[in-house]
């Protein structure tokens, strides 16, 4: 066994060095490194120069390497006997707006109390994925202050585009492979199940994004002089978002479900043991009546049920007042989330069919996408899984659970697809931590524990390797 001294002395460094840790949480998230507008790029380098600099003062051979996008930062530590880890987050965060709902500047961090008397840190990136990440970093720290060393060989990598397409990524680890590959990769990006219940994601949906635009008249036009001659691209538009559902929640694409497995009766067993209340996370944000498919519970639809969402739709005249118009054209952002075996270009060409069986033949669609991956499922046993839950049940006291997710980390798919490789998603987030939105916030217990807990993780691995 690890020596329980040692790893009591790097947990009492962990609680002795909070202060300092947040500090540098909170110098990371003053960087507004917003992957998706160009005009952030610089504070992206910014942001990925700051992470090679901790690195590196980490002992870590650290560099940030370019892209066709924002940098990829990759580090080394040093050569250690026994498993070889690769850690993974992402140090780019969503734009803020509508920046008018936050109570303070999204990258002026500040730390106050929260609901529940719980003390958070507010600001854009606190939970996705700056607050995260820095949870592992700090751990890795805290080794190296209490005992001079890391437990396990650890290799880091931190993207700069997941919240942006991911673009670059593949291609990025497909030419860096041999580099790359460790014996697990930890991925710090997901929620825990509750305030009081550490979990593991065992499933994370897929993603396929579409963005249509609808051309109708060559110009806008007068709805008095046009209306009823003219067709209206918004109308155009609005029939085929509302085909894309039927009245019982499913979604109307040809093949939709083809590749869409029931879940087995012991994952649905195993599910309902967590005992999720649906009144409460609906309500949690002002509804009380689910959506979706007819006939599943709520935790079922999110989890392993495919999903079609309108993420924006636009046309005509939105401003203040009124104008009668026809405009020329109409646009609509559509995003699917997979399950299952569902292949994103499958959907995304099924979908396209769906939309020009609807488009009349003087009109035209133009389609963009907006990246693509599939669902990801990581094994629910093995020895590094098995350590992981026992880590994070010492940590909380609680047993920890496997869980699924509805959000997407497309990168977990390509840890196994391109290096072969299955990955632990072990995150410390909350639902009510607001990301992507206005006032993200972390609890710090999210972070001090998050730290404490990775700590016991790297300790774990290291017996594992010597049992
Ligand atoms: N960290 C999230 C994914 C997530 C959210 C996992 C909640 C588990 C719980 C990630 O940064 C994210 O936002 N992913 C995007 C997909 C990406 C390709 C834009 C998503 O899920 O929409
Ligand atoms: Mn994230
Ligand atoms: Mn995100």
């Amino acid at each position: 066994m690890m020596n329980t001294s040692a790893l009591d002395a790097v947990l009492a460094q962990v609680d002795q060095g909070l202060d300092a840790s947040l500090e540098r949480l909170k110098a990371l998230l003053r960087i507004p490194s917003i992957s998706t507008d160009p005009a952030f790029a610089q504070d992206c380098r910014r942001a990925a120069d700051w992470l090679v600099a901790d690195l590196q003062g980490l002992g870590f051979e650290a560099a940030a390497r370019p892209t066709p996008g924002h940098p990829i930062v990759v580090a080394h530590g040093p050569q250690t006997p026994g498993p070889h880890v690769l850690f993974y987050g992402h140090y780019d965060v969503q734009p803020v707006d509508p920046l008018a709902l936050w109570h303070t500047d999204p990258f002026e961090p500040v730390i106050k109390e929260g609901p529940e008397g719980r003390t958070i840190i507010v600001g854009r990136g606190a939970s996705d994925d700056k607050g995260q990440l820095m949870t592992f970093l700090e751990a890795c720290r805290a080794w190296k202050a209490a005992t001079g060393s890391l437990p396990v060989r650890v290799s880091v990598m931190l993207e700069g585009e997941e919240e942006s397409g991911g673009k670059n990524l593949p291609g990025f680890m497909r030419a860096n492979a041999q580099e790359l590959r460790a014996d697990v990769a930890l991925v710090c990006d997901t929620d825990m199940w509750d305030r009081q219940t550490p979990s593991i994601t065992s499933m994370l949906r897929g993603l396929v994004g579409e963005e249509i635009t609808v051309t109708c008249a060559n110009k806008d036009l007068h709805s008095g002089m046009f209306g009823n001659a003219a067709r209206n691209p918004n109308q155009v538009v609005a029939d085929i978002v509302a085909s894309l559902r039927a009245p019982d929640g499913s979604v109307t694409l040809e093949g939709f479900y083809d590749d869409v497995p029931e879940i087995t009766p012991e994952l649905r067993a195993q599910w309902e043991g967590l005992g999720f209340d649906e009144a409460a996370f609906l309500g949690s944000v002002g509804l009380s009546i689910p959506a979706g498919e007819a006939g599943r519970s709520v935790l079922e639809t999110i989890w392993s049920r495919p999903t079609c969402e309108i993420n924006g739709i636009w046309g005509g005249y939105t401003g203040d007042g009124f104008k009668t118009v026809i405009p020329s054209q109409a646009s609509a952002k559509i995003s699917f989330r997979l399950v299952g075996n569902m292949d994103p270009d499958k959907i995304r060409a099924a979908f396209r069919r769906h939309v020009e069986a609807r488009i009349p033949a003087d009109c035209t669609v133009t389609f963009k996408e907006h990246g693509g991956s599939p669902a990801v499922t990581v094994p629910s046993e093995g020895i590094y899984l098995r350590q992981a839950l026992k880590a994070l049940t010492d940590e909380w006291n609680k047993p920890a659970v496997i869980t699924g997710s509805g959000g997407s980390i497309p990168v977990a798919g390509e840890f196994k697809s391109i290096l072969g490789r299955d990955t632990l998603l072990i995150g410390f987030a909350h639902v009510d931590d607001a990301i992507h939105s206005p006032n993200e916030k972390y609890d710090l217990e999210s972070f001090h524990r998050g730290i404490r807990a990775w700590v016991r993780v790297l300790a774990a691995f290291a017996d594992s390797a010597k049992a």
